[in-house]
């Protein structure tokens, strides 16, 4: 039988900054409709991978395909058209805005008013209103359209972030510890929410949150000092006796203990 073609492929990607190589040789894919949780210790070149997928960084050395086209290198906006929404580690919302701003600003700039594109129906104010609200309903954020965003909690900062990627058609999601400074209930909902929000879309998120990982994900890829040292179903790669070595009995007694490495913000 043979495979569909991958939605995301890296092939042999590295990068360096300066004399730091940070990627050595990435090969990774990654298909449609699954969630592939990337995990690996702190500094190991997880956001930068994230970077380079994105077209933050071009990558020094290797190649990045997207829906079978080869977009290293093309910036990224040209990856967003092509329905790559990227999350970045740490909440990066304007605390002087509402949540109802964020959302218009995010429709706008997509739907490139600036273009003239204003009288499509759908981007008319009543427009972008209506479909502000069904978004922000489907992420349990009904009624804060006018909060401002320094007023939510850390959960509803994240979904929040989410509704932003999901502002606009995205078929690729890329999502750096999306859970991070979540309690635990908080974690727990919006795990469950995450399922059917990602429903019919791609997901590849850093997590360091293992119950997350094993409670979520299709695949997992092991990424340490820029090397993947495993990529498999998840029960294949707790076992992995490198993944074990590296990462120094955390999936022992797995549910329970929980984080592979403290996340940094
Ligand atoms: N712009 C940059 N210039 C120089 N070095 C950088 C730059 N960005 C990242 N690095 C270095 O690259 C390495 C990998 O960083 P990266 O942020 O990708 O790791 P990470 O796996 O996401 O870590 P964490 O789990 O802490 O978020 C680190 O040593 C970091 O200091
Ligand atoms: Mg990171």
């Amino acid at each position: 039988m043979t495979r569909a073609k991958p939605l995301l492929a890296l092939r042999g990607v590295h990068h360096h900054f300066g004399r730091v190589q940070v990627l050595q040789g990435v090969d990774l894919e990654v298909h449609a409709g699954e969630v592939l949780a990337l995990i690996g210790p702190n500094g190991a070149g997880k956001s930068t991978l994230f970077d380079v997928i994105s077209g933050r960084v071009r990558p020094s050395a290797g190649q990045v395909w997207l829906q079978g086209r080869r977009v290293d290198g093309a910036p990224p906006h040209e990856l967003r058209r092509l329905g790559l929404a990227r999350g970045f580690q740490g909440s990066r919302l304007f605390d002087r805005l509402s949540v109802d701003e964020h959302l218009r600003l995010a429709m706008v700039a997509h739907q490139g008013l600036a273009q003239a594109r204003w009288w499509h129906r759908d981007a008319s104010p009543q427009g972008l209103q209506a479909a502000a609200d069904r978004l922000l309903e489907s992420l349990g954020l009904a009624g804060l359209g006018e909060s401002l965003a320094a007023t939510l909690g850390p959960s509803q900062r994240r979904r929040l972030e989410l509704a932003l990627l999901l502002a606009a058609p995205a078929t690729l999601l890329l999502l750096d510890e999306p859970t991070a400074g979540m309690a635990p209930a908080e974690t727990a909902a919006f795990v469950s929410g995450l399922r059917r929000w990602s429903q019919g879309r791609t997901v590849l998120m850093v997590e360091h949150d293992m119950d997350v990982v094993f409670g979520l994900a299709d695949r997992v890829a092991v990424l340490a000092e820029g090397r993947l040292l495993s990529v498999g179903r998840p029960e294949a790669v707790r076992q992995d006796a490198q993944v074990r070595q590296a990462y120094l009995g955390v999936f022992e007694g797995l549910p329970g203990k929980t984080h592979a490495q403290e996340p940094r913000c």
